[in-house]
């Protein structure tokens, strides 16, 4: 067997490990849908999935591939930003996932943006259960995906090692602005700063 060493392989494997029957978990940018019909996989039948994007494609594509994979019912899919979470989910969480950047062949407009992302990160890990994860995939090669990984990154580095754990999966013989993964994993409740 070929391990999934790649970015996304490999945060699809580590979702399928945590990932159980009944389980909830979030994708907060759900684009062509490739993610959130993973997380529909790992959490079973009686698990639920949200997903968040701003297109109303995004929602038509995920809508036709869950469908094709009969597992509509388990998803929610929302057309809104991630950074208003809150406003559909008041429970907690086990895991998450952010696919930054904008879609391959997509609209390169419809980009993610440093500040709401950055928000939408604390509030999911606001929802993360103790021992819960959240992927976020840094695509730093342009202009807006670089300010968002300096943010993230600043505030990673903030974060307390009491509180998360934060794994950065990177090759490190690619060059600078290659994909990576920051993996945050939950490890106590902490009152995140919104500021
Ligand atoms: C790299 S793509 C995601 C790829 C997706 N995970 C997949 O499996 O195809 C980034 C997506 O984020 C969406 N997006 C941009 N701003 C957003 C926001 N504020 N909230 C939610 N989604 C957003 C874009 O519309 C785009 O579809």
């Amino acid at each position: 067997m070929t391990l999934p060493l790649n970015i996304l392989p490999f945060v699809h494997h580590l979702l399928s490990q945590h990932l159980q029957n009944g389980d909830c978990a979030v994708d907060a940018t759900m684009g062509n849908g490739h993610d959130t019909l993973h997380l529909a996989q790992c959490v079973g039948e009686t698990g639920k999935v949200w997903a968040f994007d701003v297109q109303e494609s995004a929602i038509q594509t995920t809508q036709q591939k869950l469908k094709q994979h009969q597992l509509q019912n388990r998803v929610e899919l929302i057309l809104d930003g991630h950074q208003n979470i809150h406003r559909y989910i008041q429970q907690s969480v086990d895991a998450g996932v952010f696919n930054l950047g904008y879609l391959p062949n997509g609209d390169k407009n419809m980009t993610t943006h440093s500040e709401t992302s950055l928000i939408a990160i604390k509030r999911i890990l606001h929802l993360l259960r103790p021992n819960g994860i959240l992927a976020v995939c840094i695509y730093s090669g342009h202009h807006e995906g670089k300010q968002e990984r300096e943010v993230i990154e600043q505030f990673s580095g903030s974060l307390k090692q009491q509180d998360f754990d934060i794994l950065r999966y990177q090759f490190a013989n690619r060059n600078d602005t290659a994909p990576y993964a920051l993996i945050f994993r939950k490890i106590r409740d902490v009152v995140l700063s919104m500021e």
